[in-house]
């Protein structure tokens, strides 16, 4: 069911991998809501994933494109400007990876090569996102911009690994371009920092089955799922939160001001 929160906005969504993806559930949910997209990803992920269902399902065109590349990027804007017929209203940054979480390398033994290939995958590709977009002046006025986070840009979750610091610069970026892109385009960027969710990049955290039912646990309202989390970023996108910008927005069933939980204490 939708409400047509989004009807006659235009936009690019990053990151739709498979149907667990939060992106690929969000994709689905601003369709519900009238509104119209180029998917993305890296070329790499095409092959992998099923993104051409996804593409059938909404009606959507894919225009590959990795996040690190300005290259790339810009092609991607320019296209997606002409695909769509006219300026941007939302972007959806749902990108993430971490080569020492993949590789095992605990934090207290990057290989820098490896950290330096995460952080620009996972973070600057976001101020690369923006830049080709502000640039190409390719966003509508009351456009919004949305990345995605984790609460280990506060505080430490130890597996969570080089990516905690990513994500504090993701965070960072969203404030920093948010003033430019507010002051001179009159578009808000915001980060959502979403509760732990069982996807390919989730489940790559090591101990992410503790970790999921522990936030779970401590939680009021319960963990936050994808399907949540596409439904907050479409309200984001919509002409209901105007004003809401350069935030870190938490989205986690009120784990994020917990100290502890009934349940917790009753594991002890
Ligand atoms: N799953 C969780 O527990 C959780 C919690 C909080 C935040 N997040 C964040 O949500 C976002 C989406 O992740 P997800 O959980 O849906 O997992 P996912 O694995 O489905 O999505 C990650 C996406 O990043 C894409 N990607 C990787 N390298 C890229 C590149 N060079 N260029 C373009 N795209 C690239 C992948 O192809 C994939 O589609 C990430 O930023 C992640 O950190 C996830």
């Amino acid at each position: 069911m939708g409400y047509n929160l989004l009807k006659g906005k235009r936009g690019i969504i990053f990151g739709a991998l498979d149907e667990n993806s939060i992106a690929w559930k969000t994709a689905q949910t601003v369709h519900d809501e009238g509104g119209t997209f180029v998917l993305t990803n890296a070329p790499i992920a095409m092959r992998m994933g099923q993104i051409d269902e996804l593409a059938k399902k909404t009606g959507s065109q894919i225009i590959p494109a990795d996040a690190t590349s300005v290259e790339d990027l810009d092609n991607l804007v320019a296209k997606a400007v002409e695909i769509l017929g006219g300026k941007i209203d939302f972007v959806l940054h749902s990108i993430g990876m971490s080569v020492n979480v993949r590789k095992g390398r605990a934090y207290t033994d990057e290989k820098y090569d490896f950290t330096a290939k995460g952080w620009d995958v996972s973070a600057l590709s976001f101020h690369k996102v923006m830049q080709s977009l502000y640039k190409a002046d390719a966003m509508n006025e009351w456009g919004s911009i949305v990345a995605l986070t984790y609460m280990a840009a506060q505080r430490t979750f130890p597996d969570y690994n080089d990516m905690a610091d990513n994500k504090a610069y993701l965070e960072s970026i969203a404030r920093s371009f948010g003033y430019f892109f507010g002051k001179e385009k009159k578009v808000r960027v915001n980060t959502i920092s979403q509760s732990p969710t069982a996807t390919t990049a989730g489940q790559g955290v090591k101990g992410f089955g503790g970790f999921i039912s522990y936030a779970e646990k401590m939680s009021p309202l319960g963990n936050a799922t994808a399907q949540d989390c596409a439904e907050y970023t479409v309200t984001l996108f919509s002409d209901y939160t105007k004003k809401v910008t350069m935030q870190n927005l938490f989205h986690d069933g009120g784990f994020s001001n917990t100290g502890v939980s009934q349940e917790v204490i009753e594991k002890f």
